[in-house]
């Protein structure tokens, strides 16, 4: 166990650091599960926890790249380790304890034999190109979940598709904990901002503009219905260069699109050797008020 000499987050490597750690915790606590490489997106969710617990709360945020997740060929070893910079963003916002455990601490005797079936919505968009990426991803929070035991966690609605099947695991496994969804930070221009960003060139990267363009055309078309929008969206990707690996319009909860009301819009692509996702919010069939 590390205590930050600058008065950062206390930072725990093993269970054990961590059961004593939360021992005293008489107040609510929550959770921001991390694989670190943190940016401005992750300090949005560290604050949307610290508003939900208050000042007395008990704020925790875990640092681990989760090897389960990734899939053959996938991008585990390129993924960025940022820690001493993570330590310092978790300071500046506040976090309490930072929960840093190896992949030993997280799977004593490697892959656990019982894990998380995540069930037909796993099926879809990401899980279509990332077989038993969201198994991966459900074990890992359920584990988080045993380990710290938090009132509340936070998850960004950028993987809109994670933050669903995580609120539904907690739900059809009674896991009783409060999933909270925070709103996608994106750069000035739009771009949504993600750990894999650093890997685009300048003129990728300009190309990448394209993913956000075409939510907000689609988002701007809603009013005309889901043919329209996906058309939109679909326009912009063109004219940009950009093929989606899928560009998917669903109900919020990744249901069939309804034909008015509530939906959210989809898109992944590859830009150079980058994947990336965005997602947006889209009225179907009713005008957008003025903003
Ligand atoms: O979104 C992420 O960073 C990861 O998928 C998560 C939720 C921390 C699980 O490893």
């Amino acid at each position: 166990m590390t205590a930050s000499p600058s008065g950062g987050p206390l930072v725990v490597r093993t269970r054990a650091e961590l059961a004593e750690a939360l021992l005293a915790a008489s107040s609510a606590v929550a959770l921001v599960p991390t694989m670190g490489a943190l940016h401005e997106g992750h300090a949005s969710l560290l604050d949307h926890a610290r508003g939900v617990v208050g000042p007395e709360g008990r704020l925790v945020a875990s640092i681990f790249v989760n090897p389960m997740q990734f899939g053959a060929g996938e991008d585990l070893d390129r993924y960025p380790r940022t820690l001493d910079s993570d330590l310092e963003r978790c300071a500046a916002h506040g976090v309490d304890v930072a929960f840093v455990p190896t992949v030993d601490e997280v799977y004593p005797g490697g892959e656990p034999e019982v894990s998380v079936e995540p069930g037909p919505r796993a099926l879809l968009l990401e899980g279509a190109s990332r077989p038993g990426h969201f198994r991966g991803v459900l074990t890992v929070v359920a584990k988080l979940f045993g380990l710290v035991r938090p009132d509340v966690a936070v998850f960004g609605e950028k993987d809109y598709q994670q933050l669903v099947l995580i609120r539904r695991m907690t739900r059809d496994l009674c896991l009783g904990i409060e999933v909270q969804g925070a709103p996608t930070v994106r750069d000035p221009d739009g771009l949504a901002l993600s750990s894999r960003n650093r890997f685009l060139s300048a003129p990728e990267r300009a190309r990448a503009l394209a993913l956000s363009g075409a939510l907000a055309a689609g988002r701007d078309a809603g009013a005309h219905g889901g043919a329209a929008t996906l058309d939109a969206a679909r326009a912009v990707l063109a004219a940009g260069g950009v093929e989606p690996d899928y560009l998917a319009l669903t109900g919020p909860d990744l249901e069939e699109a309804p034909s008015a009301g509530d939906a959210r819009l989809l898109v992944a692509a590859r830009v150079g050797a980058t994947r990336l996702i965005d997602n947006t919010a889209v009225r179907l069939g009713t005008p957008r008020a003025p903003d």
